[in-house]
Formats: C-alpha cells, structure tokens, sequence
C-alpha cells in the first residue's frame, strides 16, 4: 500500500459531505443551521482551492486537471473496459472534483445573496439557489456512482481509500 490522500485532503472530503448533507437536510424551511453549515462549506472549498495550488503532489489541481480530450480519451477507454488506473484522481474524476467545487461555491453565493436586502422583494436568487442545488445533488449522485464503478472496474474500495489515505501500490500499466 502506499499513501496518496494526505490528512487535510481527507478531512476536506469527510467534512464536506457532512456539512453539506446538514445543509441539504434542514433546507426545507430556511433556519441558521441551514446557512452555517452552507458558509462552512464555502470555507471548505476556499481552503481546498488553495490546497490545490500548495497542498502534496496528488491533492494539487496540475495532477489530475485535464484538458478535456483528454477525459474524452478516458471516457471513451472506460466505455471500452480500457481505461488505465490512477493512482491520484482520474482524468474524469478530475473534472467532476471541478464541476462540484464551482457548483458548491455557487450554491453558497447564491444562499447568501437571497439574505441580502436586494433580494427581499424578488425571487430570483431563491429560483437560482434552488435551481443550483438540483444540480449540484446530480452532480454528488453522478460522483457516487463513478466512485463506485472506477472502484469496481480496479478491485479496490476508493472511499476507503478516502479514509485511510492508502491505496494499493501502482502495477504495471497504472498511471502513478
Ligand atoms: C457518501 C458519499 C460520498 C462518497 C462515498 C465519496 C467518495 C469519494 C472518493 C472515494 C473520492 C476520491 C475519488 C478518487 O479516488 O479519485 C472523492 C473525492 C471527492 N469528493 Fe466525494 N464522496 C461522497 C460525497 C461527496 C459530496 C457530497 C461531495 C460534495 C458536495 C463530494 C466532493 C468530492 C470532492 C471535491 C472530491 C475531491 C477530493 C479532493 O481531492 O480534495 N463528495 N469522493
Ligand atoms: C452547500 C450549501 C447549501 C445547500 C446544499 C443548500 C441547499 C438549499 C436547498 C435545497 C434549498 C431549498 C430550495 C427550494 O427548493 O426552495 C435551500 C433554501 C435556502 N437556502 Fe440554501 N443551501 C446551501 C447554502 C446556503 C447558504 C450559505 C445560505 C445563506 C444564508 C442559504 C440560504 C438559503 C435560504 C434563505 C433558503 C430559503 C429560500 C426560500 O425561501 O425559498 N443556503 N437551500
């Protein structure tokens, strides 16, 4: 086994999941739990976009952001039972870890903006908001099922992983 996911990138994962399932939990009838835990996870992102510039070699962005032919590429391997296994995030796995990052900053922005005195009189910022956080539970479901089936495709339990900090040493043909 070898580590890949230091200490504050697994703290970040777990902390994020929890803080935004409280967030989504109490969004039925908006209360101060509700947006507490929403800035939270703001704060998660701001921290793990700064991580990904300073943080050890598999939490930086330069080691799993792909231009996108290159997660075409990898799509079309998975599509074909080809594709190679990473070490760090794959290519597709990369793109999902920007879409729900931008995705949870909107959802942030656009909560605290229906707070604001601007938007007392309109619903725009509610209908963005809402709109925002359909997307962004997509998008959580999609990264859920990709875990699992990357996970499948390689014999090894990612999440656990995401846990522990330590996968399984690099074979022949996996991109390390
Ligand atoms: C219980 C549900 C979840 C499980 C089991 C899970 C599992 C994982 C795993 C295994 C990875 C690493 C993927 C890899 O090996 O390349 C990962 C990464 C990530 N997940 Fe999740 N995830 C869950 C929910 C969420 C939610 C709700 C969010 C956001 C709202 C999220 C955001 C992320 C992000 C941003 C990363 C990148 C981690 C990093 O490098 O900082 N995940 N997740
Ligand atoms: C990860 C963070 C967040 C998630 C997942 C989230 C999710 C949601 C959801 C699903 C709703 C119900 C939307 C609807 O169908 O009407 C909602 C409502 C609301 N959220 Fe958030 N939210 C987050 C962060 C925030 C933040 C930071 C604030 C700022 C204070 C906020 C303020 C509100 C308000 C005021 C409402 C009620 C809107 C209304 O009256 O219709 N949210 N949120």
């Amino acid at each position: 086994m070898v580590k890949v996911w230091d200490p504050l990138v697994r703290i970040f994962h777990w902390s994020l999941v929890v803080f935004f399932g409280i967030a989504w939990i109490t969004s039925e009838g908006f209360d101060s739990i509700h947006a507490w835990t929403g800035y939270i996870a703001g704060g998660l992102i701001a921290f793990r976009l700064i991580w990904g510039l300073i943080g050890p070699r598999y939490a930086r962005f330069s080691n799993f952001i792909k231009g996108p032919g290159t997660v075409i590429d990898y799509l079309k391997a998975m599509a074909a039972h080809k594709e190679k296994r990473y070490l760090g995030h794959n290519p597709a796995g990369g793109a999902m870890i920007v879409a729900l990052l931008i995705t949870v900053a909107i959802t942030v922005w656009t909560g605290w903006e229906i707070t604001q005195p601007q938007y007392a009189h309109s619903d725009l910022m509610k209908t963005l908001h809402a709109f925002i956080t359909s997307v962004l539970m997509t998008l959580v479901i999609v990264h859920i099922g990709g875990v699992v089936l990357a996970g499948l495709r390689h014999k090894e339990n990612l999440a656990r992983s995401m846990v522990t900090g330590e996968k399984r040493a690099p074979e022949d043909g996996d991109i390390a």
